[in-house]
């Protein structure tokens, strides 16, 4: 059965593009994959702590020795493993806060980001282990960040989750941008703004 695992991290609900454009994609490639299984995972309303000394011990000590309160301390890295390793095809709606992705976005990644887990030094070079798997990335920007622009070089989202998901395996990625969702605070209309972004995502589904 063909899996999907959606992620959101706006915390803009219902005013928010990246999650309407998300929910067009899902409701897409459900009738794409009428056996298909969708797994939600909303960033905003899951509580996700920073990492700390006492996670990078526990993710360090070999499984076999971990104590109880190491294997507790990483059950939420473990199920969002569980969560990308069920999945075949992943859809993030991430919005873009401070020209880089949002906190939650941060601390997901800090989670899932682990040795021997999606990534591995065992032959003296990094070797990514998310492997197989189909990625698209839904980024909107207030702002325009266009390649070739003067503005390009402050979008920070695009080239990290490339950089980041291409050092664990994943390089199967798609990007859809919705620049420039500030004029939506200008009068813009809603339905005209999104629609051409509505299309790209219909586009994109219907070619996977
Ligand atoms: C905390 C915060 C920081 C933001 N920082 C930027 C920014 O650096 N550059 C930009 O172009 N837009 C910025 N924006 C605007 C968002 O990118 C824009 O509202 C976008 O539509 C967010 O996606 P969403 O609608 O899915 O929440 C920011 C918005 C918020 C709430």
């Amino acid at each position: 059965m063909p899996t999907l695992l959606h992620i959101d991290s706006s915390p803009l609900y219902g005013l928010s593009v990246s999650r309407q454009l998300t929910g067009a994609f899902v409701t897409q490639w459900k009738s794409a994959h009428p056996n298909g299984k969708v797994l939600e995972r909303d960033l905003t309303a899951t509580a996700i702590p920073p990492i700390t000394a006492e996670w990078v011990g526990a993710v360090y000590t070999p499984e076999e020795a971990r104590t109880p309160q190491q294997k507790e301390l990483l059950s939420l890295s473990d199920s969002f493993l569980a969560e990308l390793e069920q999945a075949d095809e992943y859809v993030f709606g991430v919005p873009m806060h401070n020209f880089g992705i949002p906190s939650a976005l941060k601390l997901w990644i800090d989670q899932i980001a682990r040795v021997g887990k999606t990534f591995t030094y065992a032959d003296g070079t990094p070797k990514g282990l998310i492997i197989g798997k189909k990625a698209t990335f839904i980024v909107a920007t207030g702002g325009i960040y266009d390649a070739h622009t003067q503005m390009a070089s402050f979008n920070f989202v695009e080239p990290y989750l490339r950089t980041l998901f291409g050092f664990l395996g994943l390089t199967d990625v798609t990007f859809l941008t919705a620049g420039g969702t500030m004029s939506l605070n200008h009068g813009h209309d809603r339905d005209a703004f999104l629609a051409p972004h509505l299309h790209a995502v219909q586009a994109h589904v219907q070619t996977m």
